[in-house]
């Protein structure tokens, strides 16, 4: 509600920074409408000041709406700059007779301009999470570039005349041609001033200009630099990672391996790894990212679906992402496991330790891993991944805890253990027999 106001009053300080330098060149006071629009944006301003006197805040995370605080916040800051900008200052000059209309009275209605600091904060935080924060600055520094050549292109009308008797609008398009090649240090020198106060105002924006220049330039190959600081890092690492490998003269086919597993990572999750983003979040937040980034996985297992809501966070918490290429053996017959795996995405094959038989093949929802955990006993099977396999890693000690404290997981998990414990036995039988 309060932001959809802000983008109101934003339109409005954008229009008046527009138009009032405009109806100041060209002495369109005379003009009704003009005249009815200033009025209007005033009336706007007022509207804004009453509703800032009536806006919570937030102090350290906390809404404060205690009126007192709020005005006295509102006094001390942003009430003086919305106050100025809604004076009548021409009015009064004029009614007390200090000026007469027209000429130098006009400037006074720029102190509409004092609203846009603050719609430069609305910008932002419009833009906020919508956009990338890198492109955003980059789309307001051009917007500010624009709107200062604007009021360049106005101030140069203002001082140069009209010594070629053109329309106003012919006058803007040069005017503003001459701004920007000023500006941009090109300067053709095919318009050029006449008189000390001309000279003196080029001289002042061709110094602007200079140092606009070098931050425009800066702040350009800066943001570009960071419109996308997860690919910048990626390609960095994935740099660093081959210079090793032809540095050690690692096998090619490992290497290809080793790069097709980077741009799974790149493709399936831009090459964020998941649990070290989140390490820096307090446990709440942590939880609550968690839940939302995990909801896939919980809602493909079946043992997750009915668990209760702190089962289904104290597993959450502790599952890691990882990723397996294809052919990738998971987990070996015979050896000690420390794990468990929860398939997100792929497939795995379940094999015996020769991987001569085949026992199963567990897709995107099913587990494997727990036989291990369960009895303290050697993994009973060798799995190897068919295809890049997105897997959520769950470690002994949350199983184990898990386990004593959610007896019904501990049920279901152990019949399934049971049970694929006796489909080895059957299958190993089978093929003792044949
Ligand atoms: P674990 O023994 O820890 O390691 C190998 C895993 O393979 C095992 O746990 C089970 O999760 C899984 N597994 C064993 N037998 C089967 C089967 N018949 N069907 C599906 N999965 C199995």
């Amino acid at each position: 509600m309060k932001q959809g106001w802000d983008i109101i009053v934003l339109a409005a300080a954008i229009s008046a920074a527009i138009v009032t330098p405009l109806s100041i060149i060209f002495d369109l006071s005379a003009i009704n409408l003009l005249n009815l629009f200033n009025g209007f944006l005033i009336f706007l301003f007022l509207i804004d000041i009453a509703v800032n006197f009536n806006t919570t805040f937030s102090l350290h995370g906390e809404e404060i709406s205690n009126r007192r605080a709020v005005t006295r916040k509102y006094l001390g800051g942003w009430f003086w700059p919305d106050l100025i900008a809604t004076l009548p200052i021409g009015l009064f000059f004029l009614a007390s007779g200090l000026l007469t209309a027209g000429g130098p009275l006009q400037l006074l209605r720029l102190n509409l301009l004092f609203k846009l600091p603050k719609a430069s904060r609305t910008l932002r935080r419009a833009g906020g999470t919508a956009i990338n924060p890198a492109i955003l600055r980059l789309v307001l520094l051009v917007f500010w570039i624009f709107l200062a050549a604007h009021f360049i292109s106005c101030s140069w009308i203002l001082i140069s005349g009209n010594p070629y008797g053109l329309d106003p609008l012919s006058r803007y398009i040069r005017s503003f041609y001459w701004t920007i090649t000023t500006l941009t240090t090109i300067g053709y020198g095919d318009i050029t001033p006449s008189g000390n106060t001309q000279t003196l105002f080029v001289v002042l924006i061709e110094l602007l200009g200079a140092g606009m220049y070098g931050l425009i330039i800066g702040n350009i190959a800066n943001l570009i630099a960071n419109i996308d600081v997860a690919k910048s890092q990626y390609k960095e690492k994935l740099e660093k990672i081959n210079t090793f490998l032809k540095y050690r003269n690692i096998p090619v086919n490992m290497q290809k391996k080793i790069n097709n597993y980077y741009s799974y990572l790149w493709e399936s999750r831009r090459g964020y790894d998941e649990s070290s983003v989140l390490q820096d979040l307090p446990d709440h937040l942590k939880v609550s990212v968690s839940l939302y980034l995990n909801k896939g996985i919980i809602e493909k297992v079946p043992i997750f679906q009915g668990a209760s809501e702190d089962f289904i966070k104290e597993i959450i918490l502790h599952l890691t992402p990882v990723v397996f290429t294809p052919g990738d053996s998971i987990v070996k017959a015979g050896e000690v496991g420390f794990d468990m795996y929860f398939i997100s995405k792929g497939s795995v094959d379940v094999m015996s330790a020769d991987e001569r038989i085949h026992y199963a093949t567990l897709g995107s929802g099913h587990f494997f891993g727990e036989i291990a955990l369960l009895l303290s006993m050697p993994r009973t099977a060798t799995i190897k991944s068919r295809e890049y396999c997105d897997l959520y890693r769950l470690d002994k000690d949350t199983f184990d805890r898990v386990l004593s404290r959610y007896p019904e997981f501990a049920e279901t998990i152990t019949a399934m253990a049971e049970k694929r414990r006796a489909e080895i036995g059957e299958a190993g039988a089978g093929k003792k027999d044949q």
